[in-house]
């Protein structure tokens, strides 16, 4: 059945809009700045989304009506995160109180969950596991709109891929898992025995995120410590989940013969120098040339080794300049020339899919193509 889904977007609305877009198609609706809703026929897994830090169901009945309704007699512990125009605290506390004398009128007992702002933050949802425990129940108010949480971002298991893997490197492995699992899902959907390639793969967190949506994974990298990395965070990562098996091995991307049938490339490509602070106009020259000859040289040679449709999702290097403004590597007409779709998601514009932390001197810029 096709139900109704909100989603509280993080950080970047418009790349995690993109991702939405990528996996539910145009019937993902902008609502707010970091609100989209959607429709699917399938109940989506939060745990699979880099881009959203919540989703919601929309409620066909109250929110008492929909408590009453489930098969729990304890204590309910409930939190209401207004994302409404004109939210604030004390609203929403007002809100929850109401359902929680309702609640009490008819002999059950509830206890709300205090609220500093309007809406509870992700890391309060995950604390208290709203949505996951019984009886744990969040509502997601919009307008007249209430949804149930289905989901909120796992902070705790992302610290702990991003963190307990065996083998980081400093220099090349700072890839965030969050983006990490956008790129894989700007993929499209795909079928769950595709392989996807990772041709710069570094330390191996895309590969990582890959494997744990069920894809066979295979990477290639220039260095062969980053090869011997990413193999040991695979094979760690395999104790404790069920992944299919994968493979690594040194290639340089602009010139190697990959040997495994690819549906899917998703990378964050060589991005240039680690930098501090933004460059000065020669150096920023000779790291665009550098950049842009490894990735058209990568697109080139793999041109010829995957089928057309074939999609990439790729992440490629943009510089901060002293005015504050991102400089991207404009290379889109040169890839079209070599044979590639650059795709448009919900109406963004290319220069929405920049993803940087704030003061960020190298951002990613995130392009998806599909093989003509
Ligand atoms: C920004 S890092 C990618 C980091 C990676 N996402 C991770 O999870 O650690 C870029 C990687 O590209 C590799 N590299 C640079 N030039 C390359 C080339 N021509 N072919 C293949 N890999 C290359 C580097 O060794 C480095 O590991």
């Amino acid at each position: 059945m096709i139900k109704k889904y909100l989603a509280v977007l993080g950080r970047l609305s418009n790349v995690s809009l993109a991702e939405l877009t990528s996996q539910f198609g145009e019937s993902v609706r902008k609502i707010g700045p970091n609100l989209a809703v959607f429709e699917s026929d399938k109940k989506p897994n939060i745990n699979y989304f880099g881009g959203s830090v919540k989703f919601g169901e929309l409620l066909t009945t109250s929110p008492v009506d929909y408590l009453l309704s489930l098969d729990f007699s304890g204590k309910f512990i409930i939190g209401i995160s207004d994302y409404s125009k004109d939210s604030n605290r004390h609203k929403s506390q007002a809100e929850a109180m109401k359902i929680k004398k309702i609640l009490s009128r008819q002999n059950r007992s509830c206890r709300v969950l205090a609220n500093s702002e309007a809406t509870l933050s992700s890391a309060t949802s995950h604390h208290n596991q709203m949505g996951e425990k019984p009886g744990h129940i969040e509502f997601l108010k919009v307008g007249r709109e209430f949804y149930t949480l289905i989901g909120v971002q796992n902070i705790t298991a992302y610290k702990n891929r991003d963190q307990k893997r065996p083998m980081r490197d400093a220099k090349v492995g700072m890839l965030p898992p969050k983006l990490a699992q956008i790129l894989v899902n700007l993929l499209g959907p795909l079928p769950k025995d595709s392989r996807i390639l990772d041709p710069f793969c570094g330390t191996g967190v895309l590969l990582q995120e890959a494997a744990l949506d069920g894809f066979s994974v295979y990477g290639t990298d220039l260095s062969d410590r980053m090869v011997e990395y990413s193999e040991k965070n695979l094979n760690w990562l395999k104790k404790n989940h069920d992944i299919k098996d994968f493979k690594v091995e040194v290639g340089d991307a602009t010139d190697f013969q990959w040997s495994l049938d690819i549906d899917g490339v998703a990378c964050e490509t060589y991005l240039g120098a680690p930098m501090s602070q933004p460059p000065l106009e020669i150096k920023l020259k000779e790291q665009k040339q550098e950049c842009s000859k490894i990735i058209l040289g990568f697109l080139k040679n793999i041109s010829v080794q995957i089928s057309p449709k074939t999609p990439l999702a790729l992440a490629i290097p943009a510089w901060l300049r002293p005015n504050g403004k991102y400089e991207r590597l404009n290379i889109l007409d040169e890839i079209t020339k070599l044979g590639y779709n650059v795709e448009k998601l919900n109406h963004l514009s290319q220069e929405d899919m920049l993803y940087f932390r704030e003061g960020q001197i190298v951002a990613r810029e995130i392009i998806v193509l599909r093989k003509k």
